[in-house]
């Protein structure tokens, strides 16, 4: 990486996007911090929120389009991107658990918020991505969304839109490629974390396999350091093992 290189965080209201920030803060503590949310409240330690520039959208095109247009103005290049938006269910729906549960209005949001917004964001946000230094996108996948590794059914919405999700980024990671060698993907899968998003469905997950949000926010660290460069969207899970697609 670059003797300062900036890091981009979206979703950073997310549990594991806040470990990772401030573990992005503590290792590398010259490297600037800028991260988006639909939130605009932080719940960062006063110093540590000091530092994070922190950005409000609604994750519209417009507001996408808004946001890279004024860093591209200030001549803003990310380093490391993290993009980690992501829903299994809400206050109205839960994770199907066979076909009859599907639901059409469910299926666009999932597929809105797990696969439509991200690769919008890097749409958006290709043009700031630096052509020489490295630079390491990383978009949270998820195992499920692995069609080989599905032996279980259930989950249809999650499942497809992050299987979308990783097709969407291995098209884009092919055409970066093609102008820029510079630039790694990584596909995230953290492993059952505990968040809000897993909170449902902790109960069978035996303990030393329910992982802390720092712990996830340090192996993803930890992986971004050794990163390949082949293959040309990496998708691994949160001790480096790859996942087949
Ligand atoms: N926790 C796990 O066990 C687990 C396992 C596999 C994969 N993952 C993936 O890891 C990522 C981070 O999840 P987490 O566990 O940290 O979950 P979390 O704490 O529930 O965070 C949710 C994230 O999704 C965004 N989000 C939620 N609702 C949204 C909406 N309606 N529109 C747009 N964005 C929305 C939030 O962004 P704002 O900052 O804008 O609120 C936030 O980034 C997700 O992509 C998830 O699929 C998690």
């Amino acid at each position: 990486m670059a003797a300062s290189s900036i890091n981009l965080v979206i979703g950073a209201n997310s549990t594991i996007a806040k470990a990772l920030i401030e573990k992005l803060q503590c290792n590398f503590p010259d490297d600037p911090v800028v991260a988006i949310s639909r939130s605009a409240s932080i719940d960062f330690s006063e110093s540590e929120s000091q530092r994070v520039d922190w950005i409000g959208s609604d994750y519209s095109e417009q507001s996408m389009l808004a946001i890279s247009t004024h860093m591209q103005a200030q001549k803003i290049y990310f380093n490391r991107i993290f993009i980690c938006n992501g829903i299994l269910h809400d206050e109205e729906f839960l994770p199907e658990k066979r076909l009859n549960d599907i639901d059409k209005q469910v299926l666009h949001k999932l597929f809105e918020v797990n696969a439509f917004q991200p690769v919008l964001w890097l749409k958006h946000l290709v043009r700031l991505l630096p052509r020489e230094q490295e630079c390491v996108v990383t978009v949270f996948s998820a195992r499920v969304g692995s069609i080989d590794d599905n032996e279980r059914g259930g989950w249809y919405s999650y499942r497809a839109s992050k299987a979308a999700l990783n097709m969407l980024f291995k098209t884009a990671a092919i055409e970066c490629r093609r102008f820029a060698k510079n630039i790694k993907f990584l596909a995230f899968h953290p492993g059952t974390t505990d968040t809000p998003l897993s909170a449902p469905f902790q109960k069978g997950v035996p303990e030393a396999r329910l992982f802390h949000p720092d712990f996830v926010a340090d192996q993803l660290l930890k992986l971004l350091r050794d990163l390949p460069e082949e293959p040309i969207l990496n998708f691994l899970d949160w001790q480096g093992e790859v996942i087949s697609w």
